[in-house]
């Protein structure tokens, strides 16, 4: 199953402030998986300021995000080398006293780090390896071999460390549980409310905020027709190489939680290798059910279409807006009249920090009323639900969410939705 980009309509236009988003573009599955994307050229002018290299100075901003991404992948090694350096510096300026404390067993880490620090950078080589054909509509080769590296963000390389913790979250046997609280509530509620199998194919799912796909993935697998949509070219990258490159299950290794120098309990803990794909990817039903990712801003890729798909699922998607209620006008608009939402996820509102991005915070109680007031009648709710995301499981520090779930139906326009 290889990726192929279907343009969704290539706009040129800042699609959103994220800074690893592409601009509506657009790339296939073999099987029908398509991803737009949507990168800003405000974040990428940060990283291109040592750049010499005249390729890149014709490029327009969609390349110019695509190399900026790309190169935070190949960066990440010199990175990661540069702040084990400073672990390294600091026990080298202790008193030998103290250095004999931790010898060699803070020596022998710091060199297990340092292999799997070579070992993550051949695994983002292998994904970005093929990055340039992956869009149907637009081609990146010209990009891919730009190969004068720079110096990436703090920022991008921070995206990056958050990305290998998304490939646990998704596609390894570690990430089970969390799917398990995130995932599968939705899935059962899709599942009640289509329970004929024969009639999956013809019910179209969209999973905006898709990450790494699973969910989407998921949904292909029980035969429903599904269609991812994500803007940042980071998820983009690696779920083009999970969905397009993996054929077997724990194929590749990744050390996530090497980064992670903080709250833990042992030295092992911090390089426990992580194995994936939990599934192979390939493992879909020929049924004629289709799956495919879209790239680019959910907001923008869909501006046009209407009544489209019968079912969308957000999980922890909701939150990323700068306004929440074009996210819910926007499901609202593309399901079909009788359409099924359903949601899960908590608040955390993404740009409520950002001092240069407007963005509204609304409680849960407001939201629930735009989504009935918008025209869903609400079928399913429930509040508090426990789930975490992308947590390290062996951590001292164990963030979690009290999330939001509801499942609610799309009523004929004349009605207000009220429950
Ligand atoms: C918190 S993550 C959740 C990912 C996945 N749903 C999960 O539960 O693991 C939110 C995802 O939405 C994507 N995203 C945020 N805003 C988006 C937008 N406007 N259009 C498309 N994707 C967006 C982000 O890049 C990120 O992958």
């Amino acid at each position: 199953m290889d990726q192929v980009v279907d343009s969704k309509g290539e706009n040129g236009e800042q699609s959103n402030d994220a800074e690893d988003a592409v601009t509506s573009q657009s790339y296939t599955h073999a099987n029908g998986c398509s991803h737009p994307q949507s990168e800003s050229a405000e974040k990428s002018s940060l990283d291109d300021k040592d750049c010499g290299s005249s390729a890149r100075k014709h490029m327009d901003d969609e390349a110019i995000t695509f190399e900026t991404i790309l190169n935070a992948f190949r960066f990440y090694k010199k990175h990661s080398l540069f702040k084990l350096k400073h672990a390294y510096d600091m026990f080298c300026q202790m008193p030998e006293r103290q250095r004999k404390l931790l010898m060699p067993q803070y020596l022998n880490h710091l060199a297990k780090l340092k292999d799997c620090i070579t070992h993550n950078h051949s695994m983002l080589r292998a994904i970005v390896a093929n990055v340039g054909h992956m869009f149907e509509n637009r081609d990146h080769q010209t990009e891919v071999e730009v190969t004068q590296l720079r110096a990436a963000s703090e920022f991008h390389m921070d995206k990056l460390r958050s990305t290998l913790r998304q490939i646990v979250r998704d596609w390894s046997i570690d990430g089970a549980v969390e799917r398990e609280s995130c995932n599968e509530p939705v899935i059962a509620a899709v599942l009640e409310r289509y329970p004929d199998v024969n009639a999956r194919k013809d019910i179209q799912i969209l999973v905006p905020g898709a990450g790494l796909g699973r969910l989407a993935w998921d949904f292909a697998r029980l035969g429903f027709s599904c269609q991812g949509n994500e803007f940042s070219l980071f998820m983009l990258f690696v779920s083009n190489f999970i969905l397009n490159r993996c054929v077997e299950v724990d194929q590749f290794t990744i050390y996530p939680w090497i980064h992670d120098s903080c709250n833990n309990w042992s030295y092992g803990d911090q390089v426990r290798p992580v194995r994936f794909p939990d599934v192979n990817p390939c493992d879909l039903p020929k049924t004629g059910n289709s799956f495919s990712m879209s790239a680019g801003d959910f907001i923008e890729v869909f501006a046009n279409e209407r009544e489209q798909f019968d079912c969308v699922a957000t999980v922890f998607f909701l939150d990323t807006a700068h306004n929440i209620i074009d996210y819910i006008e926007t499901i609202h608009r593309i399901l079909k009249p009788g359409g099924f939402w359903v949601n899960l996820g908590p608040l955390l509102y993404h740009f409520a920090d950002s001092t240069e991005m407007n963005s509204i915070e609304l409680p849960y109680e407001e939201v629930r009323q735009l989504v009935v007031a918008s025209g869903f009648r609400i079928d399913k709710e429930q509040q508090g639900l426990p789930a975490c995301y992308t947590l390290n499981s062996r951590s001292m520090l164990q963030y979690r969410y009290n999330c939001a779930f509801f499942a609610c139906t799309k009523l004929p326009s004349e009605s207000d939705g009220t429950v």
